[in-house]
């Protein structure tokens, strides 16, 4: 990957990673302003349409890091123009009501939790379910969910990170779902049920022989629980130039979707006694941003030496707006310091997701 110039301080390196541009404009988009918005992100997201916008509407917050992907979209028409001269940037759009959606009904999904079926736990109004991406010049397909499952036939699909990868991986179960007559043939390949804290789930379409997979890394990076350093309030380290050791894991993925940020902030680090460790030593002074920024370079050397661009396509979800209600507080400054307008951007995406 020639885009991944080493030399690039971390914000040029995301800006040159992202082949299709990024946001410029304003994203004209419902305004993160009531509670329940936060649910909307979740509904949106199950309400992600085809293959391609599944990957675009997410994609609104996504740094695609391997081949073109507008280009390649175009090469399978899978992109409808609008004009001549209009070049179709997936990213420059806004989210409009479409009284189709939604695409599925989450109490007939067996892989989604209890927690995020919101109509079923009481919830009245459905208008958060019938967001869909349209970018500006041009019109992604609708979702056709027989046409999907062809696609992904004989694929992996593979989802790390926190809590949000594992919400996208059971929206894109359930919407193939939709399309498969056998619900019996899509099960869980260890017959576990999803918790917040398993590690790995992996769900396999067998008429289809297709796994959508879900590795649960917070932070990326190896988190060790230890005591060798012999401070008292350091309970457990994040090695941040070393990725998790389940990554072995990831590698012979078609698609590659990770995401990491939620985790990144003093409650969940300094507040439970996790601190940083570089090249061995162990960095107690290390602000969260400088150390998310070294995570996501160990990262990002990790995709230029493990992956190949020939097979696999690889996803970077940055922030999303917390599910939680406190982190909206904690998060936006990390964004800004760590990694200025480029975050802002995402943060202003986020809320359009
Ligand atoms: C292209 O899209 C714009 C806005 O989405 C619309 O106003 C215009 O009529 C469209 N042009 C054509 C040729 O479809
Ligand atoms: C969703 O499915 C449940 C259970 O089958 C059903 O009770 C409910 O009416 C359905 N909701 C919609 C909006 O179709
Ligand atoms: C299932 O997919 C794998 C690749 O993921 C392939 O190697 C294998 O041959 C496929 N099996 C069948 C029966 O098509
Ligand atoms: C780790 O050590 C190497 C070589 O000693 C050095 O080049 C690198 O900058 C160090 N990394 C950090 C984050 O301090
Ligand atoms: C990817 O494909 C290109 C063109 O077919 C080839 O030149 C290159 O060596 C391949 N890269 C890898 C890592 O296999």
């Amino acid at each position: 990957m020639s885009t991944f110039g080493r030399s690039l301080s971390h914000k040029q390196r995301a800006l040159t990673v992202s082949s299709p541009r990024l946001f410029d404009k304003s994203v004209s988009s419902p305004r993160f302003s009531r509670k329940s918005e936060v649910s909307r992100l979740f509904r949106v997201l199950i309400a992600i349409g085809s293959v391609v916008s599944f990957f675009l509407a997410i994609g609104g917050g996504y740094l695609y890091v391997l081949p073109n992907l507008t280009k390649s979209f175009h090469e399978e028409n899978l992109v409808s123009f609008n004009g001549s001269d209009s070049f179709c940037d997936i990213f420059d759009g806004k989210w409009v009501v479409d009284n189709s959606y939604p695409l599925y009904n989450a109490s007939e999904c067996p892989f989604v939790e209890k927690g995020f079926n919101c109509l079923a736990n009481g919830r009245t109004n459905g208008d958060y379910l019938k967001w869909r991406w349209k970018p500006r010049n041009c019109e992604l397909p609708r979702f056709n969910v027989y046409h999907m499952l062809e696609i992904l036939r004989n694929k992996r699909i593979v989802f790390v990170g926190d809590s949000m990868s594992r919400t996208q991986w059971e929206s894109l179960i359930c919407l193939l779902m939709t399309g498969v007559q056998d619900k019996g043939s899509v099960y869980e390949v260890n017959g576990n049920k999803i918790t917040k804290l398993i590690r790995f789930l992996g769900v396999r379409f067998s008429s289809f022989n297709f796994t959508v997979e879900f590795y649960r890394s917070v932070f990326l990076v190896q988190h060790t629980w230890s005591s060798k350093y012999g401070i008292k309030r350091v309970r457990s380290t994040l090695t941040l130039d070393q990725l998790d050791d389940i990554s072995d894991e990831w590698i012979n993925a078609d698609f590659l979707i990770f995401n990491s940020g939620q985790w990144w902030v003093p409650g969940k680090l300094f507040g439970v006694g996790c601190y940083f460790q570089v090249n061995s030593t162990l960095r107690i002074g290390m602000s969260i941003q400088t150390a998310f920024r070294t995570a996501l370079e160990t990262w990002s050397s990790w995709i230029d030496t493990k992956i190949n661009p020939n097979r696999t396509r690889v996803f970077f979800r940055t922030f999303e707006p917390s599910h939680w209600r406190y982190l909206l507080i904690a998060m936006p400054s990390i964004q800004m310091n760590a990694f200025g307008s480029l975050s802002r951007k995402f943060l202003q995406i986020g809320a359009a997701i």
